[in-house]
Formats: structure tokens, C-alpha cells, sequence
């Protein structure tokens, strides 16, 4: 009736390494989008559980027969979609520790190495990006539900009572209203619809020809949205936007927000990690006049799926809002310590804070700005390409390494050439060689090209450089 015997778990656990050292050393021989059709995987695995244990040997044999080739390999280097995600050595040793010690950090006294591990880390990845120390810091899952709890920290601010009445159905209380721009990542209405201000509480502010919010249409919008009875409450500013990698004007909005007495989230969950190279610190002026702000080391800071960077500077808002203590929860710290739970909707937290400490002593700082600088370079080189190709046009600036692009030999219609890189896009992707996403701006269809892979070199660009232009070249 006990455990797996400990002699079994080690042979096992030096199985799983070598199968994962021989996945990473192999990771270029999978196609990196995954090539099944729906509902494949699923009929491969049986419909009733085993009601006799087998040996773990068997699962690792169906790791392989049952489910690689539906993996969308997101550590392939020419995964180079939406923005990468990847997992490095140090990031899979510190997920294996994870699970190893299996603690629940919702209170200090659950694990009190938990709770003071994450402050020192947050304490750190703080001065890696350059935000003042007055900047109180926690790990949520994603950038999502980060940008959430700025939202709920926004709503509180107000003091309405939301806590204690809830919002519906009451005459008391005007409609809130929140601002970011029609380039927003949509987890930021996502919050508004999880918390009651809807998605008609969320005003969409026009963008210039860089994609970048404009200023003046957001005190526009303010202006009118306060004489037609709405409360404004909160502005998120993008820096490094999903489709473009767009940087909106955090001071100007710095200054919007102190004028109007609102909340101002930063949402940075991509680009954020570049504040760590020296050249890249211009992105970060004005962060430190923001309530809030999230950076995901998930996306390009070679950390496992899934760690996001939530830091405040009121905390004690954050802690007003979700703080509630049932009697089984209380313990005699609770007066001299933090307990996480107090921050955010859930109680139960995986010691995430370790792949950070394994990662930034692994790489040292130095070394993980050298890897992302490197990404940046990569891609300006490959934005030349594309400004050097007469039939191809570049279709955002790059100030980051996600380059948007669209194939175009003359002498078609806008709606011709959606068409004609939608299926460009199509067959670079059933290459089985690289993996590329897309986007539309102003109504034009968009290939998008990201380089943030641990695993990305220069072949790597060159290589899908080539495969683009072969496949358009077919298509002509
Ligand atoms: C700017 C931005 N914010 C937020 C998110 C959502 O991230 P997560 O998956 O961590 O919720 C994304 C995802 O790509 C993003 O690009």
C-alpha cells in the first residue's frame, strides 16, 4: 500500500532524464507544429483507467507512441510563433524539485522557505529590471491572471464597497470604466468580464501608425466618458503589444493616470525581461510612476510554462481586496509575516520562485541579457532581409525580435494578397520546418516571426529565411 520503492523511483528518474536529454538533443528532428488531426491522440488512449498498476517504463514507451506526435514542440528553434515559451536545463531541473518537495505555499507556516524564497526572488528579478524598490513583487501562473489582480486592485481602490455589496444590481455606484488600446492583449477584458465591469467597460483607445496608444485620444475618452456618467478607474499601457510588439507612451499615460487619480497597469509580460540589457532601458521610463506591472519569465526568459511577475506598489490593496481567513487558516505569524494567500484568488501555490533562483544563478544576469540581446539582433537582421526582398513588405517597426511581414509581388488586391499570405502561412507550416503565427493589422493579414527560443541561432533565421522565400516563390 505505499509509494513507488525508492530504488524503483531512481531508476525511473534517470530513465525520464536521459529520455529528456535525448528530447532536447533530438528536438530538431520533430516537426515543430504538431501535424495531427483532431481527435488523433485522443483515440489512442484507452477509455477506462488500468484497474492493475504497470511499471512507469510502459508510460514513458506510450510517451512516445501515444503522444509525441501531437506535441506542438515549443522547444524546437523553429517554433518562432506567437512569442516563444521555452524550457531550459536549469527551469526542468528546478520543475522536477517542484513536485520533489510538493509544498503549498498558501501560508508562511506551510513552508516558511516558500514565502521568504519568493520575496528574495522578487526582491532580485525587481533590480534585474530596474523598478524602485518601493515595488512589492509575487508570483502568479500567467500574465492574465497578473494583469487581473490589477484590475481587482483598481476596482478596490475606488472603495465603492464592491468587496462587501458585489456591483450588481446597485443604483449606488456609477459604471467603471477602464482604458487600454485597440492593441491590448484580450486577458486585459478578460479581467473586466471575470470582474463585472464587462466588456463595454473597457474603452479601446486609437493607435498611431506604429501602434502605439495616443495620448490624446485616451483624455478624449476620459473627458467624455465622465460627462456621459461613467467612473474611469483604471488604464493599462502595453509595452511590447502581442501583434506588433508596439511600446506605448508610458509617461504621457503616467501622467494621464496622476491627473485623473486612476489605476495604471503595465502590461509587459513579453518584452519586460529586456529591461535587463543595458541598451533596452529606455522601454522601462515611466514604469516607476505605474500602480502595477507584469513581466512573464515564462515567455522569453527560458522558464517553464508557467511563472508571471505581478509587482505593486500597494500591495496593501491587493491584500484589502482578497484577504479572508477562515479559522483553520490562522496562525500566531500572522501579525510578522506574509502569507501569500492573502494576495490573490487562490489559496494553494506551487514553489515557482525556484525556477527563477535556478535559472538566474544558472545564467548569471549578465548571461540571460546577452541570450535575449542576441534574439533583438537576430531579428533587426532579419527585418533587413525583409526591407532588402522587393516582394516582401515589413509591416511594423521591430523594436524588440518579432517581425511582421507580408509577402507581396505587385500587381494584386489587398484582398488578394490576405489570401495569398494566408496560404503562404499555411504551407510554411505543413513544411513541418518551421512554425510561424499571424496577425491583421488595419485588415491586412500578417505573418509574424519571433526569435526568444533558448535554442534560437542565426541558422536557425537563415534557414526559415530561405523556406519563406522558397514557398512564396511556388505560390507567385
Ligand atoms: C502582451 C501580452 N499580455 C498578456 C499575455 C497573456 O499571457 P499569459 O498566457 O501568461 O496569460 C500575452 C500573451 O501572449 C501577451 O502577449
Amino acid at each position: 500500500m505505499s509509494d513507488m520503492p525508492l530504488e524503483e523511483f531512481r531508476k525511473n528518474g534517470h530513465q525520464l532524464v536521459d529520455w529528456i536529454a535525448d528530447y532536447l538533443k533530438d528536438i530538431e528532428k520533430y516537426p515543430p507544429l504538431s501535424q495531427v488531426n483532431p481527435g488523433d491522440i485522443l483515440r489512442r488512449i484507452p477509455q477506462t483507467p488500468p484497474q492493475k498498476g504497470e511499471d512507469i517504463e510502459n508510460v514513458l514507451k506510450d510517451v512516445d507512441k501515444i503522444l509525441m506526435d501531437g506535441i506542438t514542440h515549443w522547444n524546437h528553434p523553429g517554433f518562432m510563433a506567437y512569442f516563444n515559451s521555452t524550457s531550459s536545463g536549469p527551469g526542468i531541473l528546478a520543475e522536477f524539485l517542484t513536485a520533489a518537495l510538493g509544498v503549498n505555499g498558501m501560508l508562511w507556516k506551510t513552508s516558511p522557505a516558500f514565502t521568504e524564497h519568493e520575496k528574495a526572488m522578487m526582491n532580485w528579478f525587481r533590480q534585474m529590471v530596474g523598478l524602485p524598490e518601493n515595488y512589492w513583487g509575487i508570483i502568479y501562473d500567467t500574465a492574465s491572471t497578473s494583469s487581473m489582480h490589477a484590475i481587482a486592485s483598481a476596482r478596490e481602490q475606488l472603495n465603492l464597497g464592491f468587496r462587501e455589496k458585489g456591483m450588481a444590481g446597485r443604483s449606488d455606484v456609477p459604471k467603471l470604466k477602464m482604458y487600454c488600446s485597440e492593441h491590448a492583449h484580450s486577458s486585459i477584458e478578460k479581467g473586466a468580464v471575470t470582474l463585472g465591469i464587462g466588456l463595454e467597460g473597457v474603452r479601446k483607445i486609437a493607435v498611431n501608425e506604429k501602434f502605439e496608444m495616443i495620448p490624446a485620444k485616451l483624455e478624449e475618452a476620459l473627458n467624455e466618458d465622465v460627462k456621459n456618467g461613467w467612473k474611469p478607474f483604471c488604464v493599462v499601457a502595453t509595452v511590447g503589444t502581442t501583434s506588433t510588439t508596439s511600446v506605448d507612451p508610458v509617461e504621457k499615460i503616467a501622467e494621464i493616470c496622476e491627473k485623473h487619480n486612476l489605476w495604471h497597469h503595465i502590461d509587459t509580460a513579453y518584452a519586460g525581461v529586456t529591461a535587463m540589457i543595458p541598451e533596452m532601458k529606455w522601454i522601462t521610463k515611466g514604469w516607476d510612476r505605474a500602480d502595477s506591472i507584469v513581466i512573464n519569465p515564462h515567455k522569453w526568459m527560458f522558464t517553464p510554462m508557467d511563472l508571471s511577475v505581478y509587482f505593486t506598489r500597494k500591495p496593501e490593496i491587493l491584500k484589502q481586496a482578497f484577504s479572508l481567513v477562515p479559522e483553520y487558516l490562522k496562525t500566531k505569524q500572522d501579525d510578522d509575516v506574509e502569507n501569500l494567500m492573502d494576495y490573490g484568488i487562490q489559496l494553494g501555490r506551487r514553489f515557482r520562485s525556484l525556477k527563477l533562483w535556478f535559472i538566474i544563478r544558472y545564467f548569471g544576469v549578465e548571461g540571460l541579457a546577452e541570450r535575449i540581446k542576441h534574439h533583438i539582433d537576430l531579428a533587426q537582421e532579419f527585418a533587413k532581409w525583409i526591407d532588402g526582398e522587393k516582394d516582401f513588405d515589413r509591416m511594423a517597426p521591430v523594436p524588440f525580435s518579432t517581425v511582421c511581414f507580408r509577402y507581396n509581388p505587385g500587381n494584386k488586391t489587398e484582398e488578394e494578397l490576405n489570401r495569398l499570405n494566408e496560404k503562404l502561412l499555411e504551407d510554411i507550416n505543413s513544411s513541418a520546418k518551421i512554425f510561424l503565427s499571424h496577425t491583421k493589422l488595419n485588415g491586412k493579414f500578417v505573418i509574424r516571426l519571433t526569435i526568444g527560443s533558448i535554442r534560437h541561432e542565426r541558422r536557425h533565421i537563415e534557414e526559415a529565411w530561405e523556406l519563406i522565400k522558397e514557398i512564396a516563390t511556388k505560390l507567385k
